[in-house]
């Protein structure tokens, strides 16, 4: 019997990053990098589905991605988890951000009270989170399944997973950026002692589509796709 402690999740933690670890400035993306955030819509939107769920009855569409548990046919999204001021940062048009499921955390039970979009929940802190997904996942009721679970920040989302007993796969994004001194909000340290840079050839693996190695040059800015594990 697995015990009860066995982390079962993998989150996967998905940020863009300085030389210092600047994240924001101004309730802002420090820079703008068209490409990159492309790798992140599509790292979150891509559904990945594991071998049992690959059934011959499956619909899988440009935008959606359908499978049935017995005569239940469920939509397959990915999590994406966000603190309350990276939801606000993204603009009216843009939210929820589409074929992902949503997940606010916030303290303010009112927060989504005008949303009625079945694609946003909130959640209290990141195990509530974890808990709703799991919950939706085994109502044989609803008609989302959660395939993939990201953390997309900020701060306070970032380090509640990286210091998770999950297993947490992090996808930095390293970008040189000349003006991270004038940023106000930042991605945790890496504890080396427990995260490991991987190859290139291991992130490539697991993201979905090609990347390119190395260094990428973009608006005027150098930045690299990068993997890190936990040891
Ligand atoms: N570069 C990147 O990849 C990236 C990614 C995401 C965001 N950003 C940037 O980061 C900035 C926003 O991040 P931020 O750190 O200021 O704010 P944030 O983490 O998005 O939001 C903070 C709020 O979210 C809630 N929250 C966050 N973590 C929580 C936790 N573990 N448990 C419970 N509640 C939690 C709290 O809400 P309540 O106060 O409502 O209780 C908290 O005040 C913006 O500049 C944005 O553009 C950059």
């Amino acid at each position: 019997m697995p015990s009860t402690n066995t982390p079962k999740r993998v989150i996967k933690v998905i940020v863009a990053a300085a030389q210092n670890n600047a994240i924001g400035r101004n309730s802002d993306i420090p820079w703008q990098l068209k490409n990159e955030l492309a790798y992140f819509t599509k790292m979150t939107r891509t559904i990945k589905l594991p071998k049992d769920l690959q059934k011959e009855n499956n619909q899988v569409t440009k935008d959606a991605t359908y499978v049935y548990f017995g005569d239940k046919k469920k939509r397959v999204l990915n999590a994406c988890i966000m603190g309350r001021r990276s939801w606000e940062s993204i603009p009216l048009k843009f939210r929820p951000l589409n074929h992902r499921y949503n997940i606010v955390l916030t303290s303010n039970k009112d927060l989504l009270a005008k949303e009625n979009s079945p694609l946003v929940a909130q959640a209290k802190d990141l195990d509530e989170a974890l808990q709703l997904i799991d919950e939706l996942n085994n109502n044989s009721h609803s008609d989302i399944y959660i395939q993939d679970v990201f953390a997309i920040g900020g701060h306070g989302v970032y380090k509640a997973s990286m210091e998770s007993p999950n297993q947490v796969e992090l996808f930095l994004t390293r970008v040189q950026f000349p003006e991270a001194d004038s940023c106000d909000t930042f991605f945790p340290e890496i504890n080396s002692n427990i995260f490991s840079r991987q190859s290139f050839e291991a992130l490539q693996e697991r993201v979905p589509f090609e990347i390119q190695k190395g260094v990428v040059q973009e608006n005027g800015l150098q930045y690299e796709y990068q993997l890190f594990l936990k040891s």
